[in-house]
């Protein structure tokens, strides 16, 4: 029997947080232990450029990322970990794709259409002010990743649901088009299990409000960023309710039931602030000083990250090299023989 097939990708634009962790990180690791599925996990750097054009950051968010989900525990030897940019056949999909995708679809994507309402907002004149060909057409490219290994399932937070039903649109529009079954429909999936992390102020922990914990900072920095976590000004001996608190929720995500459930008893005994946060901090430096130190050593070794990622694309390759073979023969661009 065939195994499910399991995609996902990250943007490589900030540093990974402690939100990235609980979200996508750590359910990513445990699916690609599971027998019954083939996960790929990439980096997907060819979409970092749309947002960002600094290329020394774009470069050392590459290493960030790759190192973090490394050190995280990602066993390569079951996920094919790869960088799209190194998977030549992708953006030549994508191309495919936008020939029979529907400019009328894009203009309908939540992130064009967010950059023009906000252009329309601040009485811009040219509504498409800012918005390049790669921000408009992101979701082709993103079919393209999709489909170029027929994944049948794609973990993604909600908002991108969108994104994986425009490459449905697109995967049948090309098996009509093309007259075969070329590509699998995939099928979003949202984890309601899975916690969407509160940062610093209470909101979601997101670098777009600067309210992240980093996950591999120093000892020291975590615990300013722990010391830094908005609280309520209840004094020791009030009892505190831990299922609005940010604290709690953030220290929840990473302990064990049981330990939760006895801060959860601290709480309504009326713990300080002072202490929670103390204990926050010794705890997330407790399971994070592992995982640290395999970052740094690997952080100083991108050589070694490197090899990683070649052979992940070599693995990757050896499938989009056969599907795109078939493609080209599929639209007329086959060799001549
Ligand atoms: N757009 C996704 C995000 O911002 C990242 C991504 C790129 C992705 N290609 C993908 C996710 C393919 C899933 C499948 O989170």
């Amino acid at each position: 029997m065939s195994q499910r097939r399991v995609l996902t990708g990250i943007t490589t634009t900030g540093t990974p947080h402690l939100g990235n962790y609980v979200g996508a990180i750590k359910p990513a690791i445990a699916e690609s232990q599971n027998p019954d599925v083939q996960s790929y996990y990439f980096l997907a750097d060819l979409h970092a450029l749309i947002k960002a054009q600094d290329p020394q950051r774009v470069q050392q968010s590459r290493l960030e990322i790759a190192a973090t989900w490394l050190a995280l525990g990602l066993d390569t030897d079951n996920a094919i970990f790869y960088r799209q940019s190194d998977i030549h056949e992708i953006p030549e999909l994508a191309w495919l794709l936008s020939c029979v995708c529907a400019k009328g679809l894009m203009n309908r994507s939540h992130a064009y259409k967010a950059a023009v309402a906000e252009n329309e907002e601040g009485g811009v004149p040219d509504p498409d002010r800012g918005v390049t060909m790669g921000l408009f057409g992101y979701p082709v490219l993103m079919a393209a990743d999709i489909l170029m290994f027929n994944a049948h399932k794609v973990p993604v937070g909600r908002d991108q649901i969108q994104h994986i039903e425009m490459a449905r649109d697109m995967a049948g529009r090309f098996n009509h088009i093309y007259k075969g079954d070329y590509f699998t429909l995939p099928e979003a999936i949202v984890d309601e299990k899975v916690e969407v992390l509160r940062g610093l102020d209470g909101r979601k922990m997101s670098k777009s409000y600067d309210n992240t914990i980093p996950l591999f900072v120093s000892a020291k920095k975590l615990q300013k960023l722990v010391r830094k976590i908005k609280t309520n000004s209840l004094e020791p001996g009030e009892p505190k309710d831990p299922d609005t608190c940010t604290l709690f929720q953030i220290y929840s995500a990473f302990a064990t039931a049981e330990e939760s459930a006895d801060m959860r008893r601290r709480y309504a005994e009326g713990i300080g602030w002072g202490e929670a946060k103390n204990e926050v901090f010794e705890y997330l430096d407790a399971h994070l000083s592992g995982p640290r130190e395999r970052y740094e050593a690997l952080m100083n070794d991108p050589g070694h990250i490197e090899q990683v990622l070649q052979r992940g694309a070599e693995r990757a390759r050896a499938e989009a090299n056969t599907l795109m073979e078939r493609l080209r023969v599929a639209v007329g661009l086959g060799r001549f023989q």
